[in-house]
């Protein structure tokens, strides 16, 4: 089970584990619930952007849950007493409840503080015989070919424009990765990202093979 958690974070439940990747709640206008009502197993983090970044602390510090993201930003939160798995980009890793692996991702990675927080990451899960690609926030970029090599069953792709590639290029973008399903994120939470999703979703449908699902954050879907 998937739940989006609106802009890019997303809560998936597998088997005995319950991942959160990019946990923005608190700052969230999309929240549907508070940052103390998710008790993780596992924190995946695409980059250290406060969007993305979100209540880790709160939420890995109450929890214990295991943070995973790049060099830098896993020893950031071990600086603060959480548990965590460093991982760079091009790396897998076998966890609990599948596969996962970073991919590159066009964009930067600072904190809030400005300090480094290593490269951007797009996020591949392997979990129960099917391929995820969560794009963290991202240009659009020809090696993503690489990306589709293997053939994706959902992607979540920013459509904002602005910070991250816009609809137009996310379109493009499914020409290179061709998973069965896409859904839109990062776009709506503030004024510099405002989107229609289903002009998106329309597009994608009238021009690749993909269908497009326009998830409302609350909302879930099945693997
Ligand atoms: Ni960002
Ligand atoms: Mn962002």
């Amino acid at each position: 089970m998937i739940k989006y958690l609106g802009h890019s974070a997303l809560e998936l439940k597998i088997a005995a584990s319950n991942i959160l990747i990019d946990p923005f709640i608190s700052g969230n206008p999309f929240a549907v619930a508070k940052a103390d009502d998710y008790s993780p197993s596992h924190i995946i983090l695409s980059h250290a952007h406060g969007d993305h970044i979100g209540d880790t602390y709160e939420i890995a510090k109450r929890t214990g849950a295991l943070v995973i993201s790049n060099f830098e930003i896993a020893n950031h939160f071990a600086a603060q007493g959480l548990n965590i798995h460093p991982m760079g980009i091009g790396g897998s890793y076998t966890f609990p409840f599948g596969k996962l692996s970073f991919t590159p991702a066009w964009h930067s990675s600072s904190f809030d503080d400005g300090s480094y927080g290593g490269m951007p990451m797009g996020i591949v899960l392997e979990i129960e015989g099917k391929r995820i690609y969560h794009a963290g926030d991202t240009a659009l970029f020809s090696d993503m070919i690489l990306i589709g090599a293997k053939s994706i069953d959902l992607a979540f792709l920013p459509i904002g424009d602005n910070f991250t590639m816009g609809s137009d290029d996310a379109l493009e973008a499914l020409r290179f990765l061709k998973p069965k399903r896409v859904v839109p994120i990062h776009y709506n939470t503030f004024d510099l990202i405002k989107q229609d999703p289903y002009e998106f979703k329309e597009k994608v449908e009238a021009n690749t093979s993909t269908s497009c699902i326009v998830m409302q954050a609350g909302d879930s879907i099945d693997l």
